[in-house]
């Protein structure tokens, strides 16, 4: 397995729609586990697959490290489709392609998501709180969504320097990284 540079806020496939996946083959597969090797060495609980340059629609999840969640097991969902979402709550997130920066964001409480899992079987789930906020924000990755984009004006005011930074890749991450300037590897 092998650790990939992550994409940071400033670069192109961030902002770029992901393609649905057709079928699972052997170079899919060790993608998949190239991305959960990732994921963990960068300290992750979730990653998509534009957040290394490659434009699938595929996330990898692992929230076993966090308090109440030790027996979610790390999962991948290939194509996944929020099918429907209730509540709202507020959270506090942060995104490993925008090193350093939280915000507070709204986010349905409970979602019912279908996907495929590694063997291309189609699978439903019914995820709540922080299970379904992972989901939710990596799902935004697919569609060239960030975080940052739905903080309020007054907090995009108050993060502008930090962000801006990120973008003109003037910053130290303790993980491989793509900026806009270089790879650091
Ligand atoms: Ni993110």
């Amino acid at each position: 397995m092998s650790v990939l540079p992550i994409y940071l806020d400033g670069t192109k496939p961030l902002r770029k729609k992901a393609k649905p996946v057709s079928k699972i083959d052997d170079a899919t597969l060790k993608f998949i586990m190239d991305m959960f090797e990732t994921m963990h060495s960068a300290d992750g609980i979730g990653l998509a697959a534009n957040q290394v340059g490659v434009l699938k629609r595929i996330i990898v999840v692992d929230i076993s490290c966090l308090e109440e969640y030790e027996n979610v097991k790390p999962f991948a969902l290939i194509n996944p489709e929020v099918i429907s979402e209730e509540g709202k709550c507020t959270m506090e997130e942060g995104c490993l392609s925008v090193p350093d920066v939280r915000g507070e964001i709204e986010r349905p409480q409970k979602i019912v998501v279908n996907f495929r899992d590694i063997k291309f079987q189609e699978q439903q789930l019914i995820a709540e709180d922080l299970l379904a906020r992972v989901i939710l924000h990596e799902l935004d990755h697919l569609n060239g969504v960030l975080f940052v984009d739905y903080l309020t004006k007054s907090k995009k005011q108050e993060l502008k320097e930090a962000i801006e930074k990120i973008q003109n890749g003037d910053v130290a991450t303790k993980y491989p990284v793509v900026t806009t300037q270089r790879v650091i590897l």
